[in-house]
């Protein structure tokens, strides 16, 4: 067909033709440029993570974090606002930091005063991570909820959970106890798979218009579980809130895509491309909603996001590491591509360096003479 008789594109076909150029031009791309900044303040930003305002390519869309100047520190974020303390490239996790929400008596004005945040990771690679995080609530009269909707878009549809904390009478301040979140003074409950925002709200029926002398806030969050630790103080003062201030540890699952791992790698232009693309990788289905995510094979480690020599899964070199991985028989450690074996020296045939000893054949002049090497060194040992 010549360009002449073509009719003139429309402006939606002119689009559609540049995306399809533009997703061929990247596709040609070489590897991840090493210009691509890898690190804001203290926190390191793996690919297929990258900075917003860098080159082309330095993060798989959807990844990008910006480095902002805080104070004096700098500091990376997620859609602007949400801080990034850590990227858990093994765990396809990212640690953020998330307020605490709070209810306070107000004895001015005899009401309670509540503070309820609600976070939004809709239309984006993450999701709550149901396995590292639990609803904690902390008071001496309190009953607050986690829903997927803000407080004032309720419906009866939505997904919501409560947690009640109480230490309202004597023997409930006698059994408070470091360490136990049972329901005095703390109330802790786990979350569902696949959520990608919430909001948290108090019900106002159970407030400290009563115990305010003793427990006029109480507070609640989504934190990292192994983060947390339940203090006595926390119940009775702002001792929650100190420690962490303000802003408690939250863990995120993230994943590629939304397809699972064959339909991604069959696809010829999966948006994103086809992500687990160092040598020794795996892809996994996400465990937490679509999309999948990629891991070195075992023995292996590096960027499995990354085809790079150096950056990419390279093989653990199990023998430098004795105490992870032994052999008992010391000196006997072979690297192998992914794995290590333990092997008896020649002349030793006899025996299991991986968990015994190595034991030499009988010669056949000095019989009964038997070489053994085992514990931390050789030895010879002489038997007749
Ligand atoms: C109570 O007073 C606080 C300020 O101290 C104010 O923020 C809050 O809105 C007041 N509540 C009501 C219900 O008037
Ligand atoms: C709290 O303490 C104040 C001053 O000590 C006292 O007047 C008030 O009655 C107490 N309120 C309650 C609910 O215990
Ligand atoms: C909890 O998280 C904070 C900030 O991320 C960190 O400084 C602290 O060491 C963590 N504590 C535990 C027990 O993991
Ligand atoms: C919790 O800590 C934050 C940050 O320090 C502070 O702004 C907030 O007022 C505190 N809230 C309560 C109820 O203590
Ligand atoms: C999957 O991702 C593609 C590209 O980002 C998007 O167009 C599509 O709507 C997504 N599908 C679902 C079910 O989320
Ligand atoms: C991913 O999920 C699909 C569909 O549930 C399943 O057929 C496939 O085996 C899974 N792939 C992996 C690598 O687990
Ligand atoms: C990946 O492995 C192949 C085959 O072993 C090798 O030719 C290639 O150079 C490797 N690529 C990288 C980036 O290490
Ligand atoms: C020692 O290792 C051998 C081979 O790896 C295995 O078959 C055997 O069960 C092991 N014995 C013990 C006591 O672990």
């Amino acid at each position: 067909m010549s360009s002449e008789t073509s009719p003139v594109p429309s402006p939606r076909g002119i689009t559609r033709a540049l995306l399809w150029l533009a997703v061929a031009t990247v596709a040609c791309l070489p590897a991840v440029a090493s210009s691509c900044r890898r690190s804001c303040g203290d926190v390191a930003i793996p690919y297929p993570f990258g900075m917003k305002d860098d080159q082309p390519g330095c993060a798989i869309p959807g990844f990008e974090v910006s480095c902002k100047r805080d104070g004096l520190l700098l500091k990376p974020f997620l859609s602007d606002d949400v801080e990034v303390r850590g990227i858990l490239l093994a765990e396809s996790q990212v640690r953020i930091k998330m307020d605490i929400s709070w209810s306070c008596y107000n004895t001015i004005n005899r009401t309670m005063d509540s503070i309820n945040w609600f976070l939004s990771f809709r239309d984006t690679p993450y999701r709550l991570s149901d396995t590292g995080n639990k609803f904690t609530v902390i008071g001496c009269r309190t009953l607050a909820y986690i829903t997927i909707t803000k407080p004032q878009q309720l419906e009866s549809s939505s997904l919501t959970t409560g947690c009640v904390a109480t230490c309202n009478s004597q023997g409930d301040l006698a059994s408070l106890s470091d360490g136990t979140c049972s329901g005095i003074g703390c109330c802790q409950t786990t979350i569902p798979k696949g959520l990608q925002n919430y909001g948290i709200w108090f019900d106002d029926r159970f407030n400290t218009a009563k115990i305010y002398n003793m427990s006029r806030c109480s507070y609640a969050a989504l934190v990292e579980a192994s983060n947390f630790t339940f203090s006595t103080s926390y119940a009775m003062s702002s001792a929650f809130n100190d420690t962490y201030a303000g802003q408690a540890p939250l863990l995120l699952d993230w994943a590629i895509g939304n397809q699972t791992c064959e339909a991604a790698r069959r696809n010829p232009n999966p948006d994103p491309k086809y992500a687990c693309i160092s040598n020794n990788s795996d892809c996994f289905n996400s465990s937490n909603g679509p999309g999948y995510i990629c891991k070195c094979k075992e023995g292996f480690h590096g960027n499995p996001y990354l085809d790079d020599p150096e950056l990419g899964c390279k093989d653990i070199n199990e023998c430098t590491d004795w105490s992870k991985y032994p052999c008992a028989v010391p000196g006997t450690c072979v690297n192998t591509p992914g794995a290590f074996k333990c092997v008896c020296p020649p002349g030793y045939p006899k025996g299991n360096a991986q968990n015994g000893t190595c034991e030499r054949d009988q010669l056949p002049l000095s019989s009964g003479a038997k070489i053994a090497i085992g514990g931390q060194n050789m030895f010879s040992q002489a038997t007749d």
